[in-house]
């Protein structure tokens, strides 16, 4: 990037592009994020994201049905709590489609859920009662085909997105190459990460932590190459020099000062050392204490 101009030196309509771009990924990435509090978040019946919602989005809440699930679930709010026990009841007793109507369950069906649930929606078709009895089965959570679906769509989605943000912040000047190159390719390892996460977790309710952490990983290596990007566009002289106009040291030049300070390689040896016996001590409690909330999760 020798002979190419810095953010700061970009001519104004250049700027303007970038910024745009910039804003607008940003208000969809807060959509995206908004989306998933009400969908996975919603999926043990309570707002905020936890492992619990996770586990019931991915592996399934195995010891109920579908249907019970999302009516405690997303569907909460869309029957009352008597029609909501009503069709649980039915569904636990088999759903049998003699009683579906004695008991008076297609009623309720017919008025909470077929003004969404219909043929003309992209939803199961509740006017279809084999659709019905399909989502009275164990509930596995996510089909293989519906991660496929959302799988091709992340990876081709957000790998265009994280090229022109990676891009655009390749022409800071504020970060060392090193840290750039680990801010431009830390989105995709964790975008590889996240996905790999959703079928592992697919396959055992372990792997739930994975799924945030990548998520979260992605959104910070995000967050970062903004903010930079922006700043230097646009606040440059405000954000990145002093009052006599001289840049400040790189805050990793910083932490290189205060590390030696601190007694540099050496101290880092018995630190690890100390970190190790720790690891090892915390370790079998740790593995217990998780153990415990996947049991918990799986008796709910
Ligand atoms: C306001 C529209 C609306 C109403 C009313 C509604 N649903 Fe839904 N339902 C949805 C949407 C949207 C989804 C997909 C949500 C998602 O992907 O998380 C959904 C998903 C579901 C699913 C999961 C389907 C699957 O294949 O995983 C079930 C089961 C379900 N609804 C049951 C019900 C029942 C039972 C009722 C009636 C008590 C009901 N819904 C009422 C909009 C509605």
């Amino acid at each position: 990037m020798r002979d190419l101009p810095t953010l700061r030196q970009m001519d104004t309509p250049l700027k303007v592009l970038f910024t745009g771009y910039l804003t607008t990924v940003a208000v969809g990435y807060l959509m995206a994020l908004i989306q998933i509090l009400f969908t996975h978040g919603m999926a043990d019946g309570k707002f905020g994201l936890s492992i619990e919602d996770i586990v019931y989005s991915y592996y399934g809440n195995r010891s109920g049905t579908v249907l019970e699930t999302q009516l405690n679930g997303a569907m909460k709010e869309n029957a009352s709590e008597q029609e909501r026990f009503q069709i649980i009841q039915w569904v636990r007793d088999g759903a049998d489609k003699d009683e579906y109507a004695d008991r008076g369950v297609d009623k309720i069906i017919k008025e909470r859920c077929v003004m969404c649930h219909n043929k003309e929606s992209a939803l199961p078709d509740f006017t279809n009662f084999a659709v019905l009895k399909e989502l009275s089965k164990q509930d596995t959570g996510a089909t293989f085909s519906s991660l496929t679906r959302v799988s091709h769509i992340h990876l081709f989605g957000i790998a265009f997105i994280f090229m022109f943000v990676g891009l655009i912040f390749s022409f800071a000047e504020t970060s060392s190459p090193r840290l750039k190159s680990l801010a431009i390719g830390m989105p995709y390892i964790f975008l590889l990460a996240d996905i790999l996460s959703w079928w592992l977790t697919k396959l055992s309710p372990n792997f739930a932590l994975l799924v945030i952490l990548a998520g979260s990983g992605m959104a910070m290596s995000f967050a970062y190459m903004w903010l930079v990007s922006v700043l230097e566009m646009w606040l440059y002289p405000k954000v990145f020099l002093n009052a006599q106009g001289e840049p400040y040291p790189a805050w990793e030049q910083l932490l290189a000062d205060k590390y030696h300070a601190y007694g540099g390689p050496d101290k880092v040896k018995r630190l690890i050392g100390f970190g190790k016996d720790l690891f090892a001590t915390l370790l079998p409690q740790l593995l217990k204490l998780w153990r415990q909330l996947l049991e918990r999760v799986k008796r709910k």
